[in-house]
């Protein structure tokens, strides 16, 4: 079982604070679903909690409690919430919280911002709404080069917090020639490496591999991804209900690990089910 498999800190504390809550309120709300993991979402759903998809349906709530996701939101949505008087919890994760502190103090000093990162994932929309001054957002090693700037700029380079290092670097490398003032500040959260890195040595040396998680949830896709090259016997599932256990009687060792989106208890199941 890889030690990484489920939960990074970041989720295991939002989902935490999802079930914590609706113990004691009522008319609880996530702005988007807490994870990409349905069985989650619909447990929470059978416990009241309902789901937001947009800015105007929060607009529509006259009461109740609105969770924060651990992807945090823009300024904005904060703001929306507080003149509708409504009840907020915060569960965007500590160290995206860090890179909204960064933008919000770099723009007010007059640096325009890059995010390395997707400009369509929600964590990255989230950031560019605490920053006060230009912002760009950049891709790929193609984007960067075509980014074009006055040489005077004062800049400020953060990351999307699951983003690789490596293309990381290679970014940074491009745009820091394009100026004479500029800040970069990793923000890569390891926890998603770290996990990519365990399944790859586990899937090497085991003689089949289980990767537990939701169907739409990219980091398995791509946990699976990396373990079917090193191991030709490898499995997608979301629940041990997938899996015909009795397949696996001719294999010696197998390999677990989970995306960060699946909970404790399937993967449990799972391992359970493994031993028999
Ligand atoms: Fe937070 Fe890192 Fe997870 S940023 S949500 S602990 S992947």
């Amino acid at each position: 079982m890889a030690t990484t498999a489920g939960f990074c800190f970041g989720v295991k504390r939002a989902v935490d604070l999802v079930y914590a809550e609706c113990k004691n309120s009522k008319d609880v709300y996530t702005f988007g679903p807490i994870i990409h993991n349905e069985e989650v979402v619909n447990d929470l759903a059978s416990k009241g909690v309902k789901v937001l998809n947009s800015i105007d349906e929060l607009k529509s709530l006259e009461s109740g409690t609105v969770i924060i996701r651990a992807h945090g939101v823009s300024k904005e949505v904060f703001d929306i919430i507080d003149s509708l008087g409504l009840k907020v919890v915060d569960a965007t994760c500590p160290f995206v919280r860090k890179i909204y502190k960064i933008v919000t103090e770099e723009s007010n000093n007059g640096r325009d911002i890059i995010i390395i990162g997707s400009d369509t994932h929600p964590e990255v929309e989230g950031i560019k709404g605490w920053c006060n001054s230009k912002v760009h957002v950049i891709e790929n090693e193609d984007e960067a080069s075509n980014l074009s700037l006055p040489k005077e700029t004062k800049l400020c380079i953060v990351s999307q917090t699951t983003f690789n290092h490596t293309k990381f670097k290679e970014i940074v490398d491009i745009i820091s020639n394009k100026t004479n003032d500029v800040i970069v500040l990793n923000t890569i959260c390891n926890a998603t490496e770290d996990r990519q890195k365990e399944a790859y040595e586990l899937a090497k040396t085991s003689d089949a591999m289980i990767v537990i998680g939701g169907r739409h949830s990219s980091n398995t896709q791509k946990l699976y991804n990396i373990c079917s090259k090193e191991c030709k016997n490898t499995y997608y599932i979301q629940t041990v209900k997938d899996l015909d256990f009795s397949e696996l009687k001719s294999f010696n060792n197998v390999g677990i690990t989970a995306g960060a989106s699946t909970p404790n208890n399937i993967i449990k199941e799972v391992y359970t089910q493994c031993q028999k």
